[in-house]
Formats: structure tokens, C-alpha cells, sequence
């Protein structure tokens, strides 16, 4: 997310439509990724399979030295049972693999060490219980020269493909984080169209996350035009508004954000505004019988605590009574859920994601 994409929210925000939509009424029991789906989908559900439900998850790794040197990385082996036993369902994978692709004959490889990351991390995640979602997270490289990039686009898709056909459906592919700039609606429709074509060759029930342009913009779910045969996709929305809240003190998020401090959350209309503007997602949902995925949220570290508490709660609760599933942002680098240093949960964070994680309990 950046000071672009928080202009154009605003802009969609102060256009804001009517929301018709009643809630769908649904608890989201703690514990069991099941609940989660029926719900919401299950009314309006008539054609079968509808894709697994990856339940409440947690973005990993995609800012871990990891990726250049093994040894130097910060995730630790036993993070991954602690992310199970503290109650999440999945990790989302951020990945940005281009940079350690190279092109050589003609043919695009990973270099040496990339592809055995990957297979510990993928490995990892599920011997622990952990759904995975495989997400290129190439969007600011894609989404600025599509066409430059195309050939490793499709390269890293095709390898992923191959790489997971045997595995099951608990790996999920995400084609794109975040499309925005020159991948507007019509481009990313062509790209993702392509990508999704490579893999249902060899994966073809495998559950694949797409979301719409514009940083996967609520207000964007219109022009996402998903093939309606295939019943194995998953629609992402990410959510960060208000960004003069969630982004106060970020650095990439252009000067006014970067110099403001001290913003505070919770007022009976910034409550109204989380329901008001997930209605109109639901609606979406609805009418086009989709699982919604709430694959990033959170307020930066800078945010007063207090109001990162109450708007994490808030976004988090609103998402499961509409029957979605969430994956916070992020584990660790920022925004932080987990504090690596110490080797400990940033427990008003944990409690506000999972009021009854039983790692609240730990000193
Ligand atoms: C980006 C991060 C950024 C976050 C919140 C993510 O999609 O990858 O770099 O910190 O959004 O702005």
C-alpha cells in the first residue's frame, strides 16, 4: 500500500454507495476453519465444490533475510508450531522471487538455494498444520512494466504449477498481490487469465486467491470478471482504511502520511465505516457466490496502541460475522504480531486477532 493507493480509497470512500446488503449472521467459533465458510456462502451456494477455507492466517516472511542467506534469516524452525498452537490456520507467503531468478538459453531458473527455502517453508507449514498460500507478492515490479516482467510472471507460475501439483489442496496459490498502476482492470484480467490457465493444467482444483486492481480494492470487486465455471477461486479484498490511521509514521507511504503522528481509532463511525464498507463486499460476495479473503489489515507500529488494538478487534470481528477468512499483516518486520528479538507474541496484537489464543496465556 502506498500514498497512491490511499488517494484513490478516498476518493472511492467519499464516493460512497448505499449498502444494502443485511448482515449475514454467523459466529465464528474459535478454533475450527470450518466454521467460517458455511454461512455466508452456503444460502446462495449451488454449485459445488466451493474452494477450502483457509480460516485466520497470518502474512510471513515476505522481509526476511531468508531469502539471500539461509543462515541469516530471522524465522525461526519452531515459529511454525507457535503460530499453530497460538491459533492461526495458515500463512500467507509473501514472495518476491524475481530477483532471484535468472534467465539463461532462453529458459528462466531459480538461483541455487531459492527452491530449497521455499520446500522448508511450504514443508514446515504443513507437517505443523498450517495451510499455505503461495502468494508473488512481484506487485510493485508487475504492476509498474507488465510487459518486462510478463516472462518471469509466467515462468515462476509454470515452476509453482509443476512444483505442487502433488501436493494438497492446503497449498493455495495467490497469482498476484496488490495489481495496481498499469495492471488496471482489463490488463490484470488478460495476466491473471494466463497465469490461472498454467495452473489448472496440473493443479486443477487447487483453491487460487485473485483480487481485484487498485491494491485489491474493495471498490474495485466490480471489475473483477472471474471465469464462473471454475469453483476452486478464493476473492481477496485488502483493507487499511482509514490510511491516515493505519499508515501514520510510514515511510513508503508518501510525505503527509509519513509526517503524521497521534491518529486515534474507535469512534461509533469509524466503527460504522468498517461495517459500512464490508456490507458492500459482502454483497458482492453474495451475488457472485465467492469466499472473500481478507488478506491484509493492520495498523503500522507507529499507530497509538490502543487504537491498533481496538481497529485490529474490529476488523477482525466484522470479517468473521460476514463468514470470511483473514490473514493479518504481518508476523514480523513490521506492523508486528510476533516480536523476533524477544521471541515473543505482541499479546495486545495476538488477543485483538484471537481473543482466546491459549499463547496468551504463556509469560
Ligand atoms: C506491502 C508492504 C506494506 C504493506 C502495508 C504490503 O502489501 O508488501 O510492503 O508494508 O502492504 O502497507
Amino acid at each position: 500500500m502506498n500514498a497512491k493507493s490511499f488517494y484513490s480509497w478516498v476518493c472511492a470512500a467519499v464516493c460512497a454507495m448505499t449498502f444494502a446488503a443485511a448482515f449475514v449472521s454467523t459466529s465464528h467459533a474459535a478454533g475450527s476453519e470450518e466454521q467460517t465458510s458455511a454461512a455466508a456462502v452456503q444460502a446462495q451456494n449451488t454449485m459445488t465444490p466451493q474452494p477450502l477455507i483457509l480460516g485466520r492466517g497470518v502474512n510471513v516472511l515476505g522481509y526476511d533475510p531468508i531469502w539471500n542467506q539461509f543462515e541469516k534469516r530471522r524465522f525461526q524452525e519452531d515459529f511454525f508450531p507457535k503460530i499453530k498452537a497460538a491459533g492461526f490456520d495458515h500463512v500467507r507467503l509473501n514472495l518476491h522471487p524475481f530477483r532471484h531468478m535468472t534467465e539463461s538459453e532462453g529458459n528462466i531458473k531459480f538461483n541455487e538455494g531459492w527452491e530449497s527455502t521455499l520446500d522448508w517453508i511450504v514443508n514446515n507449514s504443513l507437517r505443523n498444520g498450517l495451510k499455505i498460500i503461495i502468494d508473488l507478492h512481484e506487485f510493485q515490479t508487475l504492476s509498474k512494466d507488465p510487459q518486462a516482467n510478463k516472462a518471469k510472471f509466467i515462468a515462476f507460475w509454470e515452476a509453482m504449477s509443476d512444483k505442487f501439483s502433488g501436493y494438497s489442496n492446503r497449498v493455495i496459490f495467490e497469482i498476484l498481490n496488490e495489481p495496481h498502476d498499469k495492471l488496471d482492470a482489463a490488463l490484470w484480467e488478460v495476466y491473471y487469465k494466463e497465469a490461472l490457465a498454467i495452473i489448472r493444467k496440473n493443479n486443477p482444483e487447487r483453491p487460487v486467491v485473485i483480487g481485484p486492481t487498485q491494491w485489491n480494492s474493495i471498490n474495485k470487486l466490480d471489475t473483477l470478471n472471474l471465469p464462473g465455471e471454475d469453483r476452486n477461486l478464493i476473492v481477496t479484498v485488502h483493507y487499511y482504511l482509514p490510511m491516515r490511521f493505519t499508515h501514520q509514521g510510514a515511510s513508503w507511504a508518501g510525505k503527509e502520511l509519513q509526517e503524521t503522528s497521534g491518529v486515534t481509532w474507535g469512534s461509533e463511525a469509524d466503527l460504522a465505516a468498517v461495517t459500512e464498507h464490508f456490507k458492500k463486499v459482502q454483497d458482492w460476495a453474495l451475488e457472485n457466490n465467492r469466499q472473500i479473503y481478507l488478506g491484509e489489515f493492520g495498523a503500522y507500529d507507529k499507530a497509538p496502541m490502543e487504537g491498533r488494538v481496538r481497529y485490529t478487534d474490529s476488523v477482525c470481528r466484522t470479517a468473521e460475522k460476514m463468514g470470511w477468512s483473514w490473514g493479518y499483516w504481518q508476523f514480523d518486520s513490521d506492523f508486528i504480531v510476533f516480536d523476533v528479538k524477544n521471541g515473543q507474541w505482541v499479546k495486545p496484537i495476538l488477543g485483538a486477532l484471537i481473543p482466546d489464543s491459549p499463547s496468551l496465556k504463556e509469560n
